[in-house]
């Protein structure tokens, strides 16, 4: 039987986010935010679930980090929710700054390391009504924020994941419609939003060198392994070259290279930023590593009738598939070994990686063999990678429990811990077990 095994201090890790998780986010003098704004409209989610309660993490944290503890995880990366510090522009919310006070607290007194997302795809209403990120203003905003959280919580947490996946804030709040706010082909949204996201994280980097603390800061991207349905068919092969400079490159390059992709410039000019040139020299400021957060791949088909993509996803009816993605593994392994030979191999954490399953009536929910094939698979390929010489230093799995998983509700679940949403009683599933004894041998068999 193969082994592999990990470095030294590779750090092993669980996922989470504000919204997906706490529950009561109004509570203590909250203000809404655009999650909580979406989720209350008709049919935006799936299974016309709210984060209203989701696992009630806001009143249960300290057993859920027991659970953390039990598992044996080094690092818990969580995010803060930017509605309960800043219910309204410029004004804290000390209720607000007590409870991650009190987290980090207990996640710290639990012997691990906090990893915090300041941004993670949840930003207050009043911010949105500003346009959200579409409107260059938010960066202050959200320089606002990081630094408040540094000043509060920088003396204990000294490990940040500026923004989650900006790709994903853009493209499905401003292409697809699935996340708030909602809308569709809106190109010019979608561009800005991206684009203002990373000037975002370029400021949240200055201003955590500026308070003069050790630690990592770095922006978690949502990477994604694109190829062409049909290798040998040159427009496919172009569409999925289009479509890898929209998913990865543009943020990959900007900031680590300090250019946008070319085709991406010439096809899409007229939606940029007027600003976007003037602005490329500060955004190359990755800070000191970068999150990759890989699920999938994606397929791509040329389409002469998608204005400016000109591509479509193409599901290849025989390919091993969860009940969101395609499954391949290969996908992160490429992935890190591109950041090695294209990128300087600038060190990199895999800050989420995880399996959909949606239960059903006659399997027991806790025998998630499925997810342990998916995470042996995907751990393998990020031992192998590093074998290969990629510079990758950590893994968290997405999700410590099962969540309120955005436009899908509750019904997607991820955890290794299932919760019950009636009785919000807490179970460790098969695959809770597999990944202590990975943390504790620091390796797979
Ligand atoms: C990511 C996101 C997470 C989680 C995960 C699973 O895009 O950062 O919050 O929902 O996907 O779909």
């Amino acid at each position: 039987m193969e082994t592999i095994g990990f470095p030294r201090g590779f750090l092993w890790g669980a996922a989470s986010a504000a919204y997906q998780i706490e529950g009561s986010p109004l509570a203590d003098g909250a203000g809404p935010t655009n999650w909580h704004e979406f989720t209350h409209r008709r049919g935006t989610i799936k299974d016309g679930t709210t984060g209203d309660l989701a696992c009630d993490h806001y009143h249960r944290y300290e057993e859920d980090i027991r659970h953390l503890r039990d598992l044996g995880v080094h690092a818990y990366r969580f995010s803060v929710g930017w509605g309960r510090v800043f219910p309204r522009p410029g004004n804290i919310n000390q209720a607000g700054i007590d409870f991650y006070n009190r987290l980090v607290d207990c996640v710290c007194g639990a012997g691990i390391e906090p990893w915090l997302t300041i941004f993670h795809l949840e930003e207050p209403l009043w911010l949105s009504r500003l346009g959200g990120f579409t409107n260059r203003a938010a960066v202050d905003h959200l320089a606002e924020l990081g630094e408040t959280l540094f000043k509060v919580l920088g003396d204990r947490v000294r490990n940040w994941i500026t923004i989650n996946e900006p790709t994903v804030y853009a493209y499905l709040g401003y292409g697809t419609g699935e996340f708030p706010p909602g809308r569709k082909l809106a190109l010019r949204g979608m561009l800005h939003a991206s684009h203002h996201l990373l000037l975002g994280h370029a400021r949240l980097v200055d201003a955590w060198s500026a308070t003069g603390r050790p630690g990592r800061i770095g922006l978690a991207h949502h990477a994604v392994w694109v190829s062409p349905a049909d290798e040998n068919r040159a427009r496919d092969v172009e569409a999925a070259a289009f479509m890898d400079d929209a998913a990865n490159r543009s943020v990959l390059d900007p900031l680590l290279r300090g250019s946008y992709p070319e085709r991406m410039l010439k096809r899409l000019h007229r939606f940029l930023p007027r600003t976007l040139e003037a602005d490329l020299p500060g955004i190359k400021k990755p800070g000191t590593y970068i999150g990759i957060n890989y699920y999938a791949r994606n397929l791509y088909r040329w389409a002469r009738f998608v204005p400016f993509l000109h591509a479509r996803e193409h599901v290849k009816p025989d390919s091993p598939r969860s009940a969101m993605w395609e499954i391949y593994p290969q996908g992160l392994r490429a992935t890190l070994l591109r950041l090695k030979e294209q990128y300087g191999n600038f060190p990199c954490v895999v800050t989420e990686n995880g399996f959909p399953i949606v239960e059903s009536s006659g399997k027991d929910p806790l025998q998630d063999d499925e997810r342990i094939a998916y995470l042996a698979d995907h751990v393998a390929m990020v031992g192998r990678a590093i074998a290969e010489g990629a510079d990758c230093r950590g893994y968290f799995h997405w999700s410590l429990m099962d969540n309120f998983e955005w436009n899908w509700g509750l019904s997607m679940r991820f955890g290794l811990v299932r919760i019950d949403f009636t009785t919000q009683q807490r179970q460790w599933k098969k695959s809770a077990f597999w990944y202590r004894d990975v943390i504790r041998a620091n390796g797979l068999r």
